[in-house]
């Protein structure tokens, strides 16, 4: 045995809780983990397996995953100790939450970080779908380019056009002060509508979504996915968006019925589109990649360096105050369990 200290360091690792840490995240993240817990990293760049993780979730008192992993009745029952999840992602829709309270296992997200990083890339997404800077690009990679040419490429203006955004929570807020810039009209659909102040101070305009569809110009969807919203935009929205429009998707993949688009984008039923998810990612619906009236993204809104670290840490923050510090994580999903859990705090 060695000397009384460092057989308190020994038993106060020990002791530590178990957490598991489904993905390769920003190492100032670990860091940060390492201090607190007993960790096993699933440390790839590819998702883990079902079955991996069902295994070794069984004696640990936190996980930290990512927005593939499904954290569901089948899991919770796989965890008898966990006590609380820290999701990598500001949407939780992967994580069934009454499930979770009824364990009394606290969920946390990382809300308000990515905000203004998605609404750039939101931005990104309508103004590369309108311009068509992706099928440019492709031209001059393939060596096509042979000249200045007054039809080439024609896309439609951004600037001064009519912007519908679903979706009016802080990202979607976030697309609206850009879209200031761009001198555009700005209409949104929520299933609450803000303060007249807020509004004017966003220069937005509330209606209804039918409204919004017909009346805008590039229609950008920021609202949560839950069974309100599934299929939200299907060929029914697209008959009613203008033949001009363009569509943006950064927020949930199953919120645009896939293969509707892929008809309208077909058949020119709306001008293009951006897309940042897809309805069963990483699969895009048959046809999408060969359209070239598309955008594609592999899931970037989020992804700046600074942002993810950033995510990172509050994730890793959310598992040390639940599991450490015995308090509810400032971005608990469910603060009716926290307050139940941590009386005191
Ligand atoms: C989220 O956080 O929900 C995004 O989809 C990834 O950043």
């Amino acid at each position: 045995m060695g000397p009384p200290g460092r057989q308190l360091l020994y038993n106060r690792r020990v002791d530590r809780p178990k957490v598991l840490v489904t993905r390769a995240i920003p190492e100032e993240a670990f860091a940060l983990l390492e201090k607190h817990f007993k960790l096993e990293r699933y440390d790839k760049h590819a998702a883990m397996p079902r079955a991996l993780l069902l295994r070794r979730i069984r004696d640990k008192d936190g996980l930290l995953c990512i927005l593939t992993d499904k954290v569901d009745v089948e899991l919770l029952e796989a965890a008898p100790r966990l006590k609380a999840v820290a999701t990598y992602s500001v949407g939780f829709d992967h994580v069934d939450v009454k499930a979770c309270a009824l364990r009394r296992v606290v969920v946390s997200n990382t809300p308000g970080v990515l905000t203004e990083t998605t609404a750039d890339f939101t931005w990104a997404l309508l103004l590369a779908a309108s311009r068509r800077v992706v099928e440019g690009d492709a031209f001059m990679r393939a060596g096509r380019y042979k000249g200045w040419d007054p039809m080439m490429f024609l896309g439609g203006d951004v600037h001064g056009k009519t912007l519908g955004i679903v979706g009016f929570g802080r990202i979607g807020q976030a697309v609206a002060r850009r879209a200031q810039g761009f001198g555009m009209k700005v209409l949104y659909y929520d299933r609450q509508r803000l303060f007249t102040e807020l509004e004017s101070q966003f220069g937005a305009r509330y209606c209804e979504l039918d409204e919004l569809l017909r009346g805008s110009d590039f229609v950008t969807l920021h609202c949560v996915l839950d069974a309100s919203t599934f299929h939200l935009i299907d060929a029914r929205a697209f008959a009613l968006m203008r033949r001009s429009a363009c569509l943006v998707n950064a927020a949930r993949g199953p919120i645009v019925d896939e293969k509707a688009l892929v008809a309208a984008l077909r058949a020119g039923r709306i001008r293009g589109a951006g897309l940042d998810v897809y309805e069963l990612e990483p699969k895009t619906a048959a046809g999408l990649s060969r359209l070239r009236n598309v955008v594609l993204a592999p899931h970037l809104a989020s992804a700046s360096l600074e942002t993810r670290t950033k995510m990172g840490l509050m994730a890793a923050q959310g598992l040390v105050d639940a599991l450490v510090r015995r308090k509810a994580p400032e971005h608990a999903v469910d603060r009716e369990l926290c307050r139940e859990l941590f009386p005191a705090a």
